[in-house]
């Protein structure tokens, strides 16, 4: 059975909605401390009332865009407050249906920012030995399968969520050495606030999951799996969770 101290201290971005959010509360549960990062301090607050150990709940309200340079900076912050980090969850994200057309750069570079270069900088600041816990520390990411398989309308995010995958790929490799691991979940879709946005997907691709459509768990568990010791000779992979989607 996997499980945690309160000792080993992970960061979840994205945690006040969706993935994050299950992550944040499933790490909570199993007994880590849990630094939990997003925007919204309502949704965040919301998400604390829901956690079972609230003592190992801790908030931090920040838009992981606004000076990503010094995002190394803010982790060696945060190591300050709570301790070394044992883990890292990147969840935060954001998605945009363009198709060529209509394209336009300030728009993608506002999903770059946040699907891309927040989580490679977040990955700097936590690949810092003084900000981790050393061998066996582990940081996992959220990419997606629009970063291997691209439907139309999806041109930046999925360039964005390839990309993604494929630095955490160069990082893993960079960070082996010192037993630190690496790796990226490429969920399809499961429905949470961001795929509720979408127009008219559940009805067009209800037909192409025999299961239904994921529920957060499904992604959760593959993350805090990842994050554990039971992954403890995984690193450098970018796992699929899509009920056979692709
Ligand atoms: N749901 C799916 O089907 C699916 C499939 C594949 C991949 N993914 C990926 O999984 C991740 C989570 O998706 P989700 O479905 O859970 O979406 P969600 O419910 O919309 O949650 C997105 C999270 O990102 C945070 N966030 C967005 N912009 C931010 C910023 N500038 N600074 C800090 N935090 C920010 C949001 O918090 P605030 O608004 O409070 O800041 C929220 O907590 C995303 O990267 C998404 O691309 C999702």
């Amino acid at each position: 059975m996997i499980s945690f101290s309160k000792e080993d201290v992970i960061i979840v971005t994205g945690a006040s909605s969706g993935l994050g959010e299950g992550t944040a509360l499933l790490l909570n549960q199993l007994g880590a401390t849990v630094v939990g990062i997003a925007r919204n301090k309502e949704r965040l607050n919301k998400m604390k009332e829901k956690c079972k150990n609230p003592e190992n709940m801790h908030i931090e309200i920040k838009d992981l865009t606004e000076n990503i340079e010094t995002l190394p900076d803010y982790v060696k912050e945060l190591k300050n407050k709570y301790g070394k980090f044992r883990g890292l969850a990147y969840c935060a994200g954001i998605v945009e249906v363009k198709p060529l057309q209509i394209l336009d750069l300030s728009a993608m570079k506002k999903i770059f920012d946040i699907n891309y270069f927040a989580p490679i900088f977040m990955a700097k600041g936590f690949a810092d030995k003084r900000n981790n816990t050393g061998k066996g520390a582990s940081a996992v990411f959220i990419s997606s399968i629009a970063g291997l398989q691209s439907d139309k309308g999806m041109i930046t995010y999925s360039g964005s969520k390839a990309g993604l995958a494929a630095s955490i790929k160069s990082i893993a490799r960079e960070q082996a050495a010192k037993g630190i691991r690496f790796n990226c979940v490429s969920p399809s879709d499961v429905i949470t606030s961001m795929t509720s946005g979408i127009l008219g997907l559940k009805e067009t691709k209800a037909n192409l999951y025999p299961m239904g459509f994921g529920e957060v768990s499904d992604v959760s568990n593959m993350i805090v799996y990842l994050l554990s010791d039971k992954a403890k000779w995984i690193t450098t992979q970018n796992y699929v969770i899509d009920c056979g989607y692709m």
